[in-house]
């Protein structure tokens, strides 16, 4: 039997997986975030982590439970984790990848649509008491159909965005990415452009990339000045990857159209943050993942995660598989 430290509530059936097997769970059941002294507390008992949320597993996390036969993320993303600590330290590291590439995607075509056509803003006007008399030109929308989507970062998530796009709306694809995308090249005519070109082309131009210290605040007022003023900018990736006050500041003075977001820097957003209230700007509170099916799906895939690394086997979907050249 060993043990195994989940870091939020989950489901009865996921966490019968797992007992099924003969081990035994720890859960951190309160609604807050579990603090790095506590997390380390509790994984020090733990063989396994099972890791939902984005509390950071550091180094000095690492360090303290280097005896950590598996850290499984319920999650893609894994910037929140010192993943070459983690492989010195010969701990394998698990994500989700795959199965909420599609839900992902559809919550930047939500905040495309969303934004082009105003649509929180304008429910919020109703709350206002402000749907009184129809004047036919305030306050407009902008279509969609045949806008040039440009991704940053096309991989799986972008891939079911840019596909969204195409078949929906007709949008021509351009991206940027170190390497081509073949497949999105033969299925949905996506062109490979420079950074410079996927700013200055594109009417929606939407984040996909991972976060790194390539892309940590890349869209940044230098960034926007080169995009079109009629352009709406989208991210679901990751908050950092925006310089908020210049995307603030550019939305101000119609630099740029519009903006959605379902990441933000920090997360949660305060209340109060001017964005919140801009009309052209769209805000939600990092659901991409956000639906029953796929979040069960990630939570399959971290127990076969978990599992594995218990038994002593090669992780079926590892961010550090260089872990076992070891
Ligand atoms: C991920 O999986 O990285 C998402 O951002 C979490 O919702």
């Amino acid at each position: 039997m060993m043990n195994i430290f989940i870091t939020r509530e989950v489901p009865a059936i996921i966490k019968q997986s797992l007992t099924d097997q003969g081990h035994r769970l720890f859960e951190w059941t309160e609604k807050r975030d579990l603090t790095p002294d506590e997390l380390i507390q509790y994984a020090k008992d733990s063989d396994a982590l099972f890791s939902v949320g984005g509390h950071a597993i550091d180094s000095d996390v690492l360090a303290a439970c280097d005896h950590l036969r598996v850290i499984a993320l319920c999650s893609v993303g894994y910037d929140h984790v010192d993943v070459a600590t983690a492989t010195r330290l010969g701990i394998p590291i698990g994500n989700t990848p795959g199965v909420l590439s599609k839900a992902t995607a559809d919550t930047a075509f939500l905040l495309m649509q969303n934004v082009a056509r105003k649509a929180i803003h304008k429910h919020k006007e109703i709350l206002r008491g402000n749907w009184g008399f129809f004047d036919p030109m305030v306050d407009l929308g902008i279509d969609l159909q045949g806008k040039t989507l440009g991704i940053y970062g096309l991989g799986r998530i972008g891939y079911e965005m840019a596909k969204s796009c195409r078949y929906a709306f007709n949008m021509p694809v351009i991206y940027h990415n170190r390497g081509h995308n073949e497949e999105a090249e033969q299925d949905l005519d996506a062109r490979r452009v420079s950074f410079d070109e996927l700013l200055e082309q594109s009417d929606v131009l939407s984040v996909h990339a991972n976060l790194s210290d390539q892309t940590q605040g890349i869209f940044n007022r230098d960034a926007f000045s080169r995009m079109k003023a009629s352009a709406i900018f989208i991210n679901t990736a990751r908050g950092s990857m925006h310089n908020e006050e210049d995307l603030r500041t550019a939305l101000e003075n119609g630099v740029i159209w519009g903006a959605g977001l379902d990441v933000t820097n920090p997360e949660p957003m305060a209340p109060d943050n001017p964005l919140l209230n801009m009309p052209n700007v769209a805000i939600l509170p990092h659901i991409g993942s956000a639906t029953v099916e796929t979040r069960m799906k990630m939570m399959q895939l971290t127990v076969e995660n978990v599992l594995a690394g218990l038994r002593g086997d090669k992780l079926p979907y590892c961010v550090n598989p260089e872990v076992y050249n070891h």
